[in-house]
């Protein structure tokens, strides 16, 4: 069995699948922390890997850019592989004056300026929220690693280079930490079918300041995610 945009047979996929947007993190991810690693997808470049993590299965998969990417993917991982929990690990603008490169960003809800929850006709407006068993492990597991995050809503956008240039103010006056361009979607889906769902977030440009940061800094952050996510697995 396979759908027109995943490969993979039932079974290839394990029931957690972190997923960042850039397929070729993915493999980069499978390749440095999973042990008998497989690919079970190539559709597109869409790169997704089975291994093993401190003996537990785990799959790491590309969403691509965007709600309509990462809507397609989950909607499959969810409905034909029988994944169970899916965690974002993604980038993001910070909208806060407080919150700086690299800090991480682990979203309880998304805000967002789409229309992808308009097909479920719902009498009002859904809020996409996080998986709260997933959000309060991934807290808990932030503070033991002593990295700096911040926990709190943010602004899934379906445009990147937007025309009105006080768009984010609006969102950040509202409280929402970061804009990126996936949770949302995948938080509404993971709703539709039942399942869990988290995204984790680096801040890797300011919308509010212009600072730099050490590579250093960056090697340790980004490590501090993606050990959080795979431990969540
Ligand atoms: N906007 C939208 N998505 C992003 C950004 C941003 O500034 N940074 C990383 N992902």
């Amino acid at each position: 069995m396979s759908t027109p945009h995943n490969e993979a047979k039932r079974g290839d996929i394990a029931k957690t699948v972190l997923m960042p947007g850039d397929p070729l993190r993915a493999k980069f991810l499978a390749e440095t922390y999973l042990e008998d690693v497989h690919q079970f997808n190539g559709v597109r470049n869409m790169l997704g890997y089975t291994g093993i993590y401190k003996g537990k299965k785990v799959s790491i998969m590309g969403s691509g850019m965007g709600m309509p990417s990462i809507g397609i993917y989950s909607y499959e991982l969810f409905n034909e592989y029988g994944v169970e929990s899916i965690i974002r690990i993604g980038s993001c603008g910070s909208l806060q004056k407080n919150i700086h490169l690299r800090d991480i960003i682990i979203a309880q809800g998304a805000c967002t300026d789409s229309r992808f929850a308009h097909q479920y006709e719902l009498p009002g407006t859904f809020s996409a929220i996080s998986s709260f068993e997933l959000l309060e492990k991934a807290v808990h597991l932030a503070k033991e690693k002593g990295v700096t995050y911040h926990v709190g809503n943010t602004i899934s956008s379906d445009i990147f280079y937007h025309a009105d240039a006080t768009s984010s103010e609006k969102w950040a006056s509202m409280g929402c930490l970061g804009v990126e361009m996936e949770a949302y979607a995948l938080f509404a889906t993971a709703a539709y079918f039942k399942k869990k769902a988290l995204t984790i977030l680096t801040v890797s440009d300011s919308l509010v300041s212009n600072e730099e940061t050490t590579a250093q800094e960056r090697e340790k952050t980004f490590t501090a995610m993606m050990e959080i996510a795979l431990e969540l697995a």
